[in-house]
């Protein structure tokens, strides 16, 4: 817990009021979670080194929170700081090149709403980011994908920021792996904007190809109750989903967190599901799938 002391400090550090004891169940798609101690809303690489510095000097946890897409907050809460990127994080940048479309995109800003902006413009290689709902820097810190592409093919360079620095990585100075991104000697850190390469095409082409994207997800995983995505990430060679439904686990309920009967590798919160619920639900299906099928499922989704 932060004392007194530095919860002042960390008032006059950032430039946006804090609001303590904030429900992060609000900043979630699960809509599950307590309260993190403090939640910043930060606006530019400057203010977030020196927060990061404050944090590794007085030793208090801290994690960038992104849209909330893919994380589990627990019950408890999460002791220490849930950073916000907004301002400087939300902004864009669009440099037409002979050949090539170079888009500088904040940390802050919504993979979807990106991918919906190349759409609009011509710029083909986000399609498969179409309907994605998480953050850029969500998505570049865990080469985020779908339908066959991912973060790692388009980008070119990436800036993130420590307690001490503000530094560029290129492309091939960066490890990706499935869901990973692995970036060499830097443990602690916060992705600040991602650069993308993209190609000009026919916007009637992109539109279809979205289009096809947005309806097989209609079609094959759920909406309308609070979710995380896939909730465990797939074994190499197979499918968690597969792997699951398999297992005959679709429908299955822990209070209101159920696997969802549309997409087996969905845990949706039905309405009052707890974070409890749903790690039980989480720990039951991981169980059932090892006895079934000799794979220990990796939950994708981070717990906090
Ligand atoms: N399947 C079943 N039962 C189910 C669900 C799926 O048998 O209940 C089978 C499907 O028939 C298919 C296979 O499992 O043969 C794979 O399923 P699907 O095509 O739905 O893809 P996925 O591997 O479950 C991945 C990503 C999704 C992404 C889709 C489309 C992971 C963990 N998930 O899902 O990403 O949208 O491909 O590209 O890699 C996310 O990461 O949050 C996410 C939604």
């Amino acid at each position: 817990m932060m004392d007194t002391l530095q919860k002042n400090r960390l008032q006059e550090l950032a430039d946006n009021p804090i609001q303590w004891q904030c429900p992060l169940r609000e900043y979630t798609s699960f809509g599950v979670g307590g309260p993190a101690e403090a939640l910043v809303t930060v606006e530019s690489s400057k203010e977030l080194q020196q927060l990061i510095h404050f944090f590794a000097e007085e030793n208090i946890a801290w994690r960038v929170i992104g849209r909330g897409t893919n994380i589990l907050v627990k019950d408890s809460g999460f002791e220490g700081a849930a950073l916000v990127l907004s301002g400087d994080f939300k902004k864009i940048n669009v440099e037409e090149r002979e050949h090539a479309v170079v888009i500088q995109a904040g940390a802050g800003h919504s993979l979807s709403k990106l991918s919906s902006m190349c759409l609009e413009s011509g710029y083909t290689g986000l399609e498969f980011a179409i309907g994605i709902p998480g953050s850029v820097g969500g998505a570049v810190s865990m080469n985020a994908g779908a339908w066959g592409g991912s973060i790692a093919d388009i980008l070119l360079e990436l800036e993130l920021v420590t307690a001490t620095t503000i530094e560029n990585y290129q492309h091939e100075q960066l490890q990706f792996d499935y869901r990973t991104l692995i970036i060499p000697n830097r443990e602690v850190y916060a992705i600040t904007s991602a650069t993308v390469v993209l190609q000009r095409k026919d916007p009637e082409e992109i539109r279809a190809t979205c289009h096809d994207y947005l309806e097989k997800r209609r079609q094959t995983q759920p909406s309308g109750f609070g979710n995380a995505g896939s909730f465990f990430k797939n074994p190499q060679g197979d499918s968690a989903g597969r792997l699951i439904d398999l297992s005959g686990l679709k429908g299955v309920k822990v209070g209101d967190a159920e696997v969802s009967t549309k997409h087996a590798n969905f845990i949706i919160n039905r309405g009052r599901a707890s974070a409890e619920d749903i790690l039980q639900l989480m720990d039951l299906v991981i169980g059932k799938v090892y006895r079934q099928t000799g794979i220990r499922l990796e939950p994708e989704v981070k717990i906090w």
